[in-house]
């Protein structure tokens, strides 16, 4: 067996590719650096904005984010494997994040995940043909006194029902924040827009550029 060394310390990017993180995507995560005693420590809040913003975190945007924070690609890809909530792949336009944990397992999540899938036509970290839903799960979502729960993008809808699903997918207005948009990812400068409950702040930025 010959075995096929990988090195985990070069960038595999072309030098003379576009970067894919816009000026306004990283003048955002620098934002954060005074938080910290190093660069590294925001990662977390930097794989959230490139999330937020790309709509998932790709190989050559997590080289981008190890050369801004000045770590190893490979740093970088150990944590987007670890949390099941970062995606290195494309995504719909909206993300059903279904709880698989035990309250709603016995409130009937079971249920309403399979008619999920069958609604759709997808399995899990599948995408829909028209984009529209990508469906996943997660390990408790911390709401179980909503149980059954699902997060559709960032807003939680509770007390599902496999009859009612339909009903909820339908809706075009079922990812619309009740209540303003928390603002944990803006840097502290921008804390205050944030606070104002858009939740477009990082379109914005990518419109602008
Ligand atoms: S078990 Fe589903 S939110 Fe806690």
């Amino acid at each position: 067996v010959s075995w096929k060394p990988i090195d985990r310390n070069s960038s595999t990017a072309a030098n003379d590719a576009e970067p894919l993180l816009s000026g306004a995507i990283r003048e955002k995560i620098k934002g954060f650096f005074p938080r910290y005693e190093t660069k590294r420590a925001a990662l977390l809040p930097a794989l959230h904005i490139v999330q937020e913003a790309c709509g998932h975190i790709s190989h050559p945007a997590m080289i981008e984010v190890a050369e801004l924070l000045e770590i190893h690609p490979s740093d970088v890809l150990d944590v987007v494997s670890f949390y099941t909530h970062f995606c290195d792949h494309p995504k719909g336009q909206k993300t059903l994040l279904v709880c698989r944990s035990l309250s709603c397992e016995l409130m009937g999540g079971d249920a309403v995940l399979n008619k999920i899938k069958d609604t759709l036509a997808v399995g899990e970290h599948g995408t829909t043909e028209d984009g529209r839903y990508t469906l996943m799960t997660e390990e408790c979502l911390a709401a179980c006194d909503m149980a059954p729960c699902m997060l559709i993008n960032e807003r939680m809808v509770g007390n599902l029902t496999a009859d009612g699903v339909s009903a909820v997918l339908d809706d075009p207005d079922n990812d619309r924040l009740p209540i303003p948009r928390n603002a944990l990812f803006d840097p502290p400068q921008q804390g205050a827009r944030a606070g104002q409950g858009s939740t477009s702040d990082v379109q914005e930025m990518i419109d602008a550029d």
